[in-house]
């Protein structure tokens, strides 16, 4: 921990867990927040003890400071998959794209379904990640969907969910079960809803794209059945149910209904679900391959509308590099998955210029809210807690270039696309990392 005091001056504070909003500055002394003043003359730092020393300015002017991001669904790949991503690489691309804690999902190699996977990948957080870093275990031995795992060793382990994300639980009453067991430990049972027989091994979204390419496609039924399912679960055993990854105009209605009965209910989106359609695998693009796969006009709409409304709790990446010899195979033998972590806020933002969300929304869905649901203490700006902040240039611009992205993986169908909007400082427990490229 840096034993230095620093102050980020005149930026626009949001932290929606203490309702702050406004121009101030944010004292960090010794890698923990030690005090946020607002111009209007509740507190002034330079009559603060701290202040009086020589610290170190960050000047912040027309930038908005938030608590770091939080991303509650990537895949780190390691142990096993070290040629996609490593936790080193994984972490760096994570701080350079505003995240200072990210979630990661089990299915390394061996699968994160024991203590002992949990507490190696701690461990080597610990020595080689430069952001925290929260496992979160299989929910099923193997993913097989076959046995439950063992939830209590590992949450002891450190797991703050559980999850057999790249694989539905095809079973209900294994999927019942787990949801009851979770209930113990309070966790969220993180759920990838596809129908393996309605998705058929299809490789892309069932439609007019998927006749013209000649591909296989995915009806989003496919989804909508595994979501409408889940939600009957959560609704008959009480346990807590987070959707990942929702891609459909009828999983957010399915969500936003179960919410208004009380029905223990979260869900995230990612923003390639938001900002490109099927059209992006046109030329057999398969850097859009993902899955669940990128749907049509009317789902981002929904979907947008579900942020919007709060149905959609969290926007997380679903980081998921591969290796580009990976991706460079024919489009229906390709992995799916989409590099996020460094693409993520950029595409975000543009919700909050096109008024979509506010930037207290953005905070709520990148910062707040995936705290709630994993329960990892982060997410906000108070006194006391880790100094994990990020400072953005809402107005930086950029050109995706997936060369130079620090993580491994290199498949972004954005690349080559402006963005706009930057994470230029990123700060974890007082380390400051400025953004690269
Ligand atoms: O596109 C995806 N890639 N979706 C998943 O659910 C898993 C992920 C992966 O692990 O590559």
């Amino acid at each position: 921990m840096p034993n230095s005091a620093f102050i980020i001056k005149n930026g626009f504070i949001i932290d929606p867990s203490q309702n702050i909003e406004g121009v101030g500055d944010l004292l960090v002394e010794n890698g923990k927040i030690a005090g946020i003043y607002f111009k209007n003359g509740k507190k002034d730092p330079k009559k603060n003890g701290a202040a009086n020393k020589e610290i170190k300015t960050i000047d912040a002017s027309g930038r908005y400071v938030l608590p770091g991001l939080i991303d509650m669904h990537v895949h780190l790949r390691e142990p096993g998959f070290e040629h996609k991503e490593n936790i080193n690489t994984g972490t760096r691309a994570a701080v350079n794209g505003g995240f200072t804690s990210v979630c990661c999902m089990p299915n390394t190699d061996p699968v994160n379904d024991n203590a002992t996977v949990t507490s190696y990948i701690i461990k080597k957080a610990r020595e080689q990640g430069i952001c925290n870093v929260y496992p979160i275990g299989a929910i099923t031995k193997a993913q097989k969907g076959e046995e439950l795992a063992e939830f209590g060793m590992m949450r002891e382990a450190g797991c703050i969910g559980f999850s057999d994300d790249g694989h539905p639980v095809t079973n209900s009453l294994m999927m019942r079960r787990a949801l009851e067991y979770s209930k113990i430990f309070d966790s969220p049972i993180i759920s990838h809803c596809e129908d393996l027989l309605l998705a058929d091994s299809g490789v892309m979204n069932e439609g007019a794209v998927s006749s013209m390419l000649g591909l296989k496609g995915i009806p989003s039924g496919a989804e909508d059945i595994m979501v409408a399912r889940d939600i009957l679960l959560a609704k008959l055993t009480g346990g807590r149910l987070h959707i990942a990854h929702v891609s459909t105009k009828c999983s957010v209605a399915l969500i936003r209904r179960a919410k208004e009965q009380g029905i223990r209910v979260t869900a995230e989106t990612c923003p390639h679900y938001f900002t490109i359609t099927d059209k992006a695998v046109i030329g057999y693009n398969t850097s859009a391959k993902v899955n669940p796969p990128l749907r049509t006009e009317e789902d981002i709409e929904a979907i947008k509308e579900g942020l919007r409304d709060g149905t959609i709790d969290v926007i997380a990446t679903d980081h998921a590099p591969h290796h580009k010899d990976e991706k460079l195979q024919e489009f229906d033998k390709a992995p799916s998955g989409i590099s996020g972590l460094e693409t993520a806020l950029g595409l975000s933002l543009a919700l909050v210029r096109n008024g979509v969300i506010s930037m207290k929304q953005l905070a709520e869905k990148m910062c707040l809210n995936p705290s709630l649901i994993t329960g990892v203490r982060a997410g906000n700006l108070k006194q006391g807690s880790d100094a994990d902040i990020v400072i953005i240039d809402q107005d930086a611009e950029f050109t995706v270039d997936a060369d130079k992205l620090l993580s491994k993986g290199k498949n972004t169908p954005f690349c080559g696309v402006k963005l706009k909007g930057l994470p230029v400082i990123t700060i974890v427990k007082g380390n400051i990392y400025e953004r690269q490229h």
